[in-house]
């Protein structure tokens, strides 16, 4: 198994833009965090921070992201796409498309999406992103940061307080995950999405397919309360359309999704 570190990656990657700039840590408060700096400071689109340990990792909603050193796939996509802020979810679409894809080719397992964007794996949780804007400019979004933690080879029980059961590539498979060839599965496949997407294509169609969310019996917490029904759809720009008891159909742009009778929670 390879080490991760910049040298290694770029001498066997094979892509237009994606990790076009490498930066590896040891260990680091949050790659997101280094992202933005990089972006600020005119990175190119593309550019990639990966860290093996993170001593403040964030997650959606404003938890914590915890990974126990070596154990997981933890990066920062810096990306510049040209989009309009309630495109923004395209970006985190194609990088979770990715995922998926990488994780197929890399162990065979097939997972799946929990609304809006966790990876999940026989009803536990995989991995998720955490996608950050940076400022708008002439109505366009001039950069984004697409954060994503995959819990590689890391044992379960070494997550503390969460919430949704997590489980591991290596804990699925019954055997080691090399997480080298899988950050470079990851890479060449979300080179391919992103060169597609910056194209004009939208990876809502795609994306939707994996969601298991769709059909289900829902409680969607949001900033604004908590509503219960069936999540129905989802639309172009990714927000979850819930068909309440009353009927009407409403749209969620952020919040959790807990499967009704079951707390399946982030
Ligand atoms: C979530 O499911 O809540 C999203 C988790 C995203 C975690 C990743 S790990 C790499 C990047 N840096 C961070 O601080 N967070 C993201």
């Amino acid at each position: 198994m390879s080490s991760l570190t910049a040298q290694t990656i770029l001498a066997q990657l094979d892509t237009e833009r994606i990790g076009c700039q490498i930066e590896v840590y040891q260990e680091i408060g949050s790659t997101n965090d280094r992202a933005h700096e990089l972006a600020r400071q005119a990175a190119p689109d593309g550019s990639i921070v990966i860290a093996e340990h993170q001593t403040a990792g964030r997650g959606r909603l404003d938890r914590r992201w915890h990974a126990p050193p070596g154990s997981s796939l933890l990066m920062s996509i810096l990306l510049r796409p040209n989009l309009a802020p309630p495109q923004a979810q395209r970006a985190t679409m194609t990088c979770s498309l990715a995922a998926i894809r990488a994780i197929a080719q890399r162990t065979g397992l097939e997972a799946t999406l929990k609304w809006p964007n966790d990876l999940h794996f026989q009803g536990k949780k995989l991995g998720g992103v955490l996608t950050e804007l940076g400022p708008i400019r002439e109505e366009r979004l001039t950069y984004l940061i697409v954060g994503m933690g995959i819990n590689v080879n890391l044992d379960p029980d070494q997550i503390p307080e969460a919430m949704t059961p997590p489980i591991s590539l290596a804990a699925a498979v019954g055997q080691r995950v090399d997480r080298f060839e899988l950050l470079l599965a990851l890479l060449h496949e979300l080179d391919e999405l992103y060169r597609t997407m910056r194209a004009g294509w939208s990876p809502h169609e795609s994306w939707r397919r994996h969601l298991s969310t769709l059909g289900q019996a829902v409680r969607v917490g949001t900033r604004d309360g908590v509503m219960q029904g069936l999540a129905e759809d989802v639309d172009a720009d990714g927000a979850l359309l819930v068909r309440t008891e009353s009927g009407a159909l409403k749209k969620v742009l952020v919040g959790d999704v807990t499967l009704r009778g079951q707390r399946i929670e982030d």
